[in-house]
């Protein structure tokens, strides 16, 4: 901390005046505890934060590459800056997150962005500080590929976006190797945060007021395989359980080949953990689930659902479906259809396939023409449309505990909020309510959210 303070009192000379930051994110919770982390070290060296591109000195992109939507989306961001750049000199661009993770992606912003001054890869988050000095001393463009097992960095700065939620990683990487994913290309191997540094974390979190903490891993049934856990991922959760305060524990994402009967047995008999699952399904077909290397059949899904059904009756079910993955049949995507009506999900995430360079399923034949895939897109957009009416019907007139995160962005006249499992609910509500616990009734329902009163 104390080198970060030296190097900010140079760029305060520089400048003239406080130095501003403007920190964009695309992409997942992953990013957005890393863009976290990028803001709070951007503090530390005297940047102050702006919500304006325009009005930076330092910009910093923290790119997806999930689909080449996301990527498309970051790399024209990072296009419009070079007339930023051209109007204030001496700004800063930096870039970062998963796309520049990819040694193609690297050097294309190497040879065609040349007004980008740093990139750098999800390996080297932490070093910002360092490679941002080394970029400024040096006068010349840094570029740091993607190292596979880097060293764990903790008591990094960070710059929470919520005062009563927030992200806690347990983990980084993935070794699942799906074969459709890019993420264990961009983020390496997986890599457990000691257990008392996140004990620490989350109870510091507890004590300063937050209400709702989202432990994130690519996998987080795997905290603790490799070398830096000392306990299972069921074993951290019932010992976090176990701090004391008025809070909501949750945790995404997790394997549906290794959701255990002891992680649902923690969650049911917890004090603290919200009766919410996040279970990507991905497929109901046993043999795109195969080609898919998810290692779990649609029968083994159920009875994990059932169990935790069993015990925890009022758990919400949310998931993720890929449709048209090369060589989805229509029956394989008939089988997708099954399992939605067999589950009923409270909410899923629909993805259209996108090849992602490198991966096994991008070389595989028959891939899915795009007219197909958007067809069975909607098909299963409407069926979950009137499966989440009825499941979200069922909630009217029934106490929910809300989390309120304040005034609605699409509904300025309203307050809004999310319940224990995770549903949005639209409210009259009042300033003071705003990272308060209350207690909310639902009069209306959409697929989507409920909309009601405060009781
Ligand atoms: N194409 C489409 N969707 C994908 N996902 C991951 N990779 C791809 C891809 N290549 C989806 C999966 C995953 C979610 C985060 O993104 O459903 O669970
Ligand atoms: Fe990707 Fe599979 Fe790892 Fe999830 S578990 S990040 S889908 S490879």
């Amino acid at each position: 901390m104390e080198r970060m303070r030296v190097r900010s009192a140079r760029y305060r000379e520089a400048n003239g005046a406080p130095p501003r930051a403007f920190v964009l994110t695309f992409g997942c919770q992953q990013n957005e505890a890393d863009s976290e982390k990028l803001s709070g070290m951007a503090q530390a060296m005297g940047y102050t934060l702006c919500d304006r591109p325009d009005e930076a000195d330092l910009i910093v992109v923290n790119t997806c590459a999930i689909r080449e939507h996301a990527e498309k989306k970051a790399l024209s961001t990072v296009g419009q800056y070079k007339h930023l750049k051209a109007r204030r000199p001496g700004m800063i661009i930096a870039v970062c997150g998963c796309m520049t993770s990819q040694a193609h992606r690297l050097e294309e912003l190497k040879h065609r962005y040349p007004y980008v001054d740093l990139v750098f890869g999800t390996s080297a988050v932490e070093r910002f500080p360092e490679l941002l000095d080394g970029h400024l001393t040096q006068g010349r463009r840094l570029f740091v590929p993607l190292e596979e097992q880097p060293p764990m960095a903790e008591g990094c700065p960070v710059c929470r976006s919520s005062s009563y939620r927030a992200w806690v990683s347990v983990m980084y990487g993935c070794n699942n190797f799906c074969s459709y994913c890019i993420v264990p290309y961009v983020r390496g191997r997986e890599r457990s945060r000691s257990r008392e540094a996140i004990l620490g974390e989350v109870r510091g979190l507890v004590q300063s007021g937050y209400r709702d903490i989202t432990l994130l891993g690519q996998n987080v049934n795997s905290y603790g395989r490799d070398a830096g856990g000392s306990c299972g991922f069921p074993g951290l959760l019932a010992e976090l359980d176990r701090i004391p305060g008025d809070y909501h524990l949750r945790f995404m994402t997790s394997h549906p080949k290794d959701a255990s009967r002891e992680l649902i047995d923690v969650m049911a008999s917890s004090a603290h953990v919200a009766h919410q699952f996040h279970l990507p399904l991905q497929s109901g077909s046993d043999e795109i689930l195969r080609r898919m290397n998810r290692r779990y059949t649609a029968a083994q899904y159920l009875e994990t659902v059932a169990y935790m059904r069993e015990r925890m009756p009022d758990v919400t079910l949310s998931s993720d479906i890929i449709v048209g993955f090369p060589g989805e049949t229509e029956a394989d995507f008939e089988a997708t259809l099954d399992m939605l009506r067999r589950v009923r999900f409270d909410l899923l995430y629909s993805f259209i396939y996108s090849p992602r360079k490198g991966t096994p399923a991008a070389a595989m034949e028959h891939q899915i023409p795009r007219a197909v895939q958007q067809e069975r897109f909607d098909r299963l957009l409407a069926l979950q449309k009137q499966i989440g009416q009825e499941i979200n019907n069922n909630l009217l007139g029934r106490p929910l505990r809300v989390l309120c995160d304040g005034v609605s962005k699409s509904n300025p006249s309203l307050y809004s909020g999310r319940t224990e499992g995770n549903k949005i609910a639209f409210f009259e509500g009042s300033p003071a309510d705003v990272g308060q616990f209350v207690t909310f009734e639902a009069a209306r329902a959409d697929a989507f959210a409920l909309y009601g009163h405060k009781r």
